[in-house]
């Protein structure tokens, strides 16, 4: 009998998460510490997480939210808003409370009411976050409602990062979840430097599917996320970006948990759960790519350098078996969230249990 293949690499990172709080929390953190030695927590709680001791004590919760013996590490941002202090920002910095700051445009996706209402008024900010190297993670959507769903990246690209990359040309910018073929030539063309100055992180949905999966055979509630799933020339450009080993795209999952109720309703919130098999499904795409040797870069190390940080000590060995993603993830309270791809097979499992 042929042995069962193996692929072990260096501790991944999750980039960007949506960990919640409360009996989320407490369901949600473990599958995340389980695959990743750090993750990039978002701050869109409600009311966001807008200041250093709202991070720290965020920190607290998290942590307590994780089993004995976790090696793992959240990295906290601070939500922008129009109000937000360049002062707090940088001593947040400075402290080792945030990691960086995450901007949304208002009203762009979930809880992101308090988002800025225009970079104009952040800009002081910024300069700030261009002196010290504290990193910008952008939510790279407007939310104009006159602009079509699918067409926000590509105008948010236009109309708002590249201003902001010239009038802040040191800044140091994640274009998070790149849903494009044009982001990806945009990060391509504008992520000049070593490390880069731009950047993009990239999901394990936005690989797998197209906007077609949203309607397929009928509604499905549970493949909707902002920015939206986009047209297969885009998935076909963000896989072989991710594949390619480029240091300007590295791992960021947006597993964005809600209940399956919140989901399964008239006016369903956007977020898809990929943290019950969020390393796996990467490992997949990548096998599908002829590029499992590129897996290790884009999940460990590119982000990593980006960030200035030191790569995990510590690995983890994935093995090509064949496993069912639960139906549900319980939550204390009773209710439950439903996982992306829940009920169906992937192909690599994690080894060590
Ligand atoms: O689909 C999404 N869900 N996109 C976001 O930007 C936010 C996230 C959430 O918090 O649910
Ligand atoms: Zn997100």
């Amino acid at each position: 009998m042929a042995e069962t293949a193996r692929i072990t690499l260096s501790r991944p990172d999750d980039w960007h998460v949506h960990l919640r709080d409360g009996e989320m929390l407490a369901a949600v953190a473990p599958l995340t510490a389980r695959r990743f030695g750090r993750a990039m927590v978002m701050p869109n709680l409600v009311p966001p997480v807008a200041t250093a001791e709202a991070a720290a004590s965020y920190r607290e919760r998290i942590v307590a939210a994780l089993p004995a013996g976790a090696r793992f590490t959240p990295l906290m941002t601070c939500y922008l808003t129009d109000a937000t202090d360049a002062d707090m920002v940088a001593r947040g910095y400075a402290d080792g409370v945030f990691a960086a700051v995450k901007l949304y445009p208002a009203h762009a996706t979930t809880h992101s009411a308090a988002g800025v209402t225009d970079i104009a008024r952040v800009r002081g900010v910024l300069e700030r976050l261009q002196e010290i190297g504290m990193p910008l993670l952008v939510h790279g959507e407007v939310a104009d409602p006159d602009v079509d769903v699918f067409d926000r990246e590509a105008v948010f690209i236009d109309r708002v990062l590249l201003p902001l990359l010239d009038d802040f040309p040191a800044l140091k910018v994640v274009f998070e979840h790149a849903t494009t073929a044009y982001a990806v030539d945009i990060v391509r063309d504008r992520g000049d430097g070593n490390p880069p100055r731009l950047a993009a992180t990239i999901t394990a949905h936005h690989l797998m599917i197209t906007r077609n999966a949203m309607f397929e055979g009928g509604i499905r509630p549970h493949l909707y996320c902002l920015p939206v799933a986009k047209r297969e020339r885009d998935r076909v450009a963000l896989r072989r970006a991710a594949a390619s080993g480029d240091p300007r795209f590295f791992l960021g999952t947006d597993s964005a948990p809600h209940t399956t109720a919140e989901k399964e309703s008239a006016c369903g919130c956007a977020g898809i759960f990929t943290a019950p098999a969020a390393l796996e499904l990467y490992a997949q795409v990548f096998e599908d790519e002829g590029a499992l040797d590129k897996l290790e870069a884009f999940a460990a190390l590119n982000g990593s350098a980006f960030y200035g940080l030191s790569v995990n000590t510590g690995t983890v060995t994935l093995e090509r078996v064949d496993w069912v993603v639960p139906a549900t993830v319980p939550l204390a309270g009773g209710g439950a969230i439903t996982p992306f791809l829940a009920g169906g097979t992937v192909r690599w499992r994690l080894a060590d249990g």
